[in-house]
């Protein structure tokens, strides 16, 4: 049975005490609403570490305050009950209820803009945070670019929970694969003891990346979404078979997620490490693409290795 730990204190006592008895400790960061791709997670954390730290957090920094913070779904005793089911269990789930709140200290810093003139919810709320992480070419495209704060939240909490679960590897999933990519990147630039763990995308049966979101789409607009993994899935074709003319590709990809009735917000072709966008595949890239359809705006990407 794991414990549920909710003080940040209890938790980081908790790490430390692991730590002592020599075992070494996995993260996986979510936001709850746990389906089958967050419990891959657990699963490869499982076979890295020794005591497997699972937190679950919706974080009010990485939303806008016109994004769906107050609509995201939770479930936590569905959540509990899917990790008591992986084998070799769970340790700990991380619950925390206000990973911003520093007790009696003076709140300040509210209504601050971020830089980029954007504030996220924190700020609206008047939670007086006022120390940020930027990973700050790898935040500027694609998600950062339709999400100015997005990325600056998750860069920063994910920093907490490292200096509080002070875990030895951490898991993330590539069906995020801009926002893996700046977790590395901190890690490195931030010199964190900490290996960070990319994992595979896990699909629905016919296709469709798994997303907490998904349970907004109806039935005819769930329809409708496969077209993104559909045609990112014919482009790897393509390309393997010699088409490598980005242009070409991601026409094709935003032309079939148009005729299916979803708003495109980007479609790129990138480098897989720099995420810069390259006009001909001839290195690993990552093709990555952020559709609307209704009101849920799905992420997914192909990995074209050619
Ligand atoms: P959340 O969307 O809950 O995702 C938690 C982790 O599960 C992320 O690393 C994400 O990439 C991974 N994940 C989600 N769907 C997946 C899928 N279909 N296949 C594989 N992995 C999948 O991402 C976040 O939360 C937050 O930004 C967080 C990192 C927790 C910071 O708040």
């Amino acid at each position: 049975e794991p414990l549920v730990i909710t003080d940040k204190a209890e938790m980081r006592e908790w790490s430390r005490s692991a730590r002592r008895q020599g075992r070494t400790i996995a993260l996986v960061p979510t936001m709850g609403f746990l389906h089958e791709g967050h419990l891959s997670l657990v699963r490869e954390a499982r076979r890295r570490a020794d005591a497997v730290v699972v937190s679950v957090y919706v974080n009010p920094g990485q939303f806008a305050p016109s994004e769906d913070l107050s609509t995201y779904p939770s479930d936590f005793e569905g959540d509990l009950g899917k990790l008591r089911a992986v084998p070799g269990g769970v340790d700990v789930v991380f619950r925390p209820q206000n990973l911003y709140d520093y007790g009696q200290r003076e709140v300040g810093g509210s209504g601050v803009e971020s830089d980029n003139g954007s504030v996220s919810c924190l700020e609206e709320k008047g939670m007086g945070h006022e120390a940020w992480v930027r990973v700050e070419r790898l935040e500027k495209g694609m998600c950062g670019k339709s999400r100015p704060v997005f990325f600056r939240g998750v860069a920063t909490v994910v920093t907490k929970l490292f200096n509080i679960v002070e875990p030895d590897v951490s898991v993330f999933g590539k069906k995020d694969y801009q926002q893996w990519r700046i977790i590395r990147r901190l890690v490195q630039d931030l010199d964190f003891s900490i290996q960070v763990i990319g994992s595979e995308v896990m699909r629905d049966h016919d296709g469709l990346a798994l997303s907490s979101r998904n349970v907004h789409l109806s039935p005819e607009e769930r329809e409708k979404a496969l077209s993104i993994s559909r045609s990112l899935s014919r482009a790897k074709s393509a390309a393997e078979k010699g088409q490598v003319n980005c242009q070409n590709l991601k026409d094709s990809v935003i032309q079939a997620i148009q005729e299916a009735g979803g708003k495109i917000d980007y479609a790129e072709i990138v480098d897989q490490e720099s995420l810069e966008a390259v006009e001909e595949i001839r290195s690993p890239v990552v093709f990555c693409v952020a559709a609307w359809f209704g009101k849920v705006r799905l992420i997914d990407n192909i990995e074209i290795n050619v």
